[in-house]
């Protein structure tokens, strides 16, 4: 049966983007930030899983908001990066695993969760920063998974709840581990955490918030889901809502999550960067 072995979080800030392609690693700037990551390549080596759910939201690429699918879900043999217009490099495309994509797609909607199957998605800095920073190299780095994306409104409200992101990554978990394949499957929560990039609070950051996510996240995310949307906005600003993905992320993990790495660093660009390396205990 597959097996869903850990979750991984990271910031998935453009900007990351164009420093990996300069290779701004030892950088003053960046490599508090790019100090976080080793552990998790150590981690990665060790553990090859097969397959990546990478959980993300779409910031206007894949879906604008004349349709804004609530919870999508990619099904499709290869997903195409495509120019946003931040000066990244375009990428090529990313290898997918369609039967599990339907697998899944078939579980999630007998659990009541309609989603959106998708079997064309082009993938934006959402899903592709994290996939450079985990698996250097990407295509030439031997490890690198196939990938599912799984994409959540985050942009365009009513955006779902805490509790309901919880809900799905349980639904998520009981629908990967009922597929008859003996794989390993890792899940992304990618984005946040506190940041808001425009208004009057632009720029706001809110590291006591972050923290407290940081903490509740590993050890009872259930209590995370008493934030409202409202309080959300409020206290991590009107991105920090990328949090959801987290949420998703925390509830495919099962009950009991061993924390085997960390790493905050505020700001990278506008945003509190927070990596996290979960480890399911059953
Ligand atoms: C930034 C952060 C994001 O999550 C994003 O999608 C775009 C930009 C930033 O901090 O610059
Ligand atoms: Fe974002």
């Amino acid at each position: 049966m597959a097996k869903i072995i850990g979750g991984i979080t990271t910031s998935h800030i453009p900007a990351v983007g164009n420093a990996i392609a300069q290779g701004l690693f030892e950088d003053p700037y960046w490599k508090p930030f790019f100090d976080g990551y080793p552990p998790v390549h150590e981690w990665l080596a060790k553990q090859k899983p097969d397959v990546v759910i990478n959980i993300y939201n779409d910031h206007g690429l894949g879906f604008f908001l004349d349709k804004m699918p609530t919870f999508a879900i990619g099904a499709a043999l290869e997903y195409r990066n495509e120019d946003e217009g931040w000066g990244i490099p375009q990428l090529p495309p990313f290898p997918g695993a369609p039967e599990l994509s339907w697998h899944v797609i078939e579980g999630m909607v007998a659990d009541h969760f309609d989603i959106t199957s998708c079997q064309e998605l082009a993938v934006d800095h959402g899903f592709t920063v994290p996939m450079q920073l985990f698996w250097p190299g990407l295509r030439n780095n031997p490890d690198m998974p196939k990938a599912i994306p799984i994409s959540a409104n985050t942009v365009q409200h009513p955006i779902p709840t805490l509790s309901r992101a919880l809900a799905f990554g349980r639904a998520l978990r009981k629908a990967v581990e009922s597929y008859p394949e003996d794989i390993k499957v890792v899940v992304l929560g990618t984005g946040g955490l506190s940041h808001q990039l425009d208004g009057q609070r632009a720029g706001f950051i809110n590291r006591e918030f972050d923290e407290y996510c940081m903490d509740k996240i590993v050890t009872d995310p259930d209590a995370l889901t008493k934030i409202s949307r409202m309080e959300l906005v409020e206290k991590a600003g009107a991105q920090g809502t990328e949090f959801l993905m987290w949420m998703m992320m925390r509830g495919a993990l099962g009950d009991k999550v061993n924390l085997l790495h960390s790493n905050y660093h505020i700001p990278i660009s506008n945003t509190g960067a927070g990596t996290m390396l979960l480890e399911c205990v059953d």
